[in-house]
């Protein structure tokens, strides 16, 4: 496995892998990696001649100075585990390699970029398409794998690859988990032992919630998550919506979608944990 810093290092490695007739998989990352993330690269080695797995911890789609500057950094850690899973490349490039002047770009990316996510942390989504459309432009994948516990960003990766005209296939991995069902993520490190010891309670009752949709309105489901969830010390609902999994937009009836997906967020103490189930 080969770790690169630079754009050029990169570029000399792929352009030679190309002629070769290799194709490319790719998954972008923000390191501290977790079996989430290595689930993805799993399925990009099975998948793809060369897996390219990037690290970096892309300051614009940061809304919360404090949350970037506490996010984990353990490179040495993340390299060592993807040489495990079979990573051909790495490439973790410094700030001044991806921003060499500020990005002043703002996409246009619609309803799936204003909702959930995009109402409550203004500018994140335009921060990672900024970040994931460099890195498409420079890795050109054949496959970008996305995990599905941030199944929003998935929407917006793929809007921007369609205005883009970037062909990579953006392919949707389902959400890995601890065994009592808390949803993996890089941030569940800061939880206090109380705090991850309730935090399970985000997967527990969307499971349990998805058992009431033959028997109850899309209003009450909602309300039974939203109110079961609020009892728990020290847990805050953001949001809960029901959506449809295409479009984004919020469902008021069940017959609105055959794809019906709920989307959570809440904070735990100061920890922002988001997590998503399919009805
Ligand atoms: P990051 O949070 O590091 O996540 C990298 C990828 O791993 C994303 O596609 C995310 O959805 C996926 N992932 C994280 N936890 C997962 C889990 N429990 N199960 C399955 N997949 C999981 O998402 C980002 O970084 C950034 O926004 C990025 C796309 C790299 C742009 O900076």
């Amino acid at each position: 496995m080969k770790v690169v810093n630079t754009i050029r290092e990169l570029d000399e490695i792929l352009v030679t892998e190309r002629q070769n007739g290799a194709q490319t998989g790719f998954v972008p990352t923000m390191g501290a990696l977790h079996e989430g993330h290595l689930s993805l690269v799993e399925q990009c080695v099975a998948e793809n001649d060369i897996c390219v797995v990037s690290i970096f911890v892309n300051p614009t789609q940061f809304n919360d100075q404090n949350d970037l500057a506490t996010y984990p950094r353990t490179l040495e850690e993340d390299c060592r585990m993807l040489e495990e899973k079979g990573c051909d490349l790495v490439f973790a490039p410094s700030e001044e390699e991806m921003y060499p002047e500020p990005d002043t770009r703002v996409f246009a990316l619609g309803r799936v970029a204003e909702v959930m996510e995009g109402a409550h942390r203004p500018g994140h989504f335009n921060g990672v398409a900024q970040i994931v459309s460099k890195l498409f432009a420079i890795v050109k994948p054949d496959r970008a794998y996305f995990g599905e516990k941030d199944f929003q960003q998935i929407a917006v990766i793929r809007e921007m690859a369609r205005q883009l005209g970037f062909p990579a296939r953006i392919i949707a991995c389902p959400i890995r988990r601890e065994s009592d069902g808390l949803a993996m993520s890089s941030r569940n490190v800061r939880l206090t032992p109380t705090q991850r010891q309730n935090a399970p309670v985000i997967a527990k009752t969307l499971k349990e919630s998805t058992t009431f949709v033959a028997g109850k309105s899309v209003e009450e489901v909602k309300s039974f998550v939203i109110n079961t969830i609020n009892q728990v010390p020290e847990m805050e609902v953001e949001y809960f919506e029901i959506v449809d999994g295409n479009s984004l937009e919020s469902i008021t009836d069940w017959s609105e979608t055959d794809f019906p997906v709920g989307c959570i967020t809440v904070y735990c103490g100061p920890v922002r944990l988001i997590d998503n189930i399919k009805y």
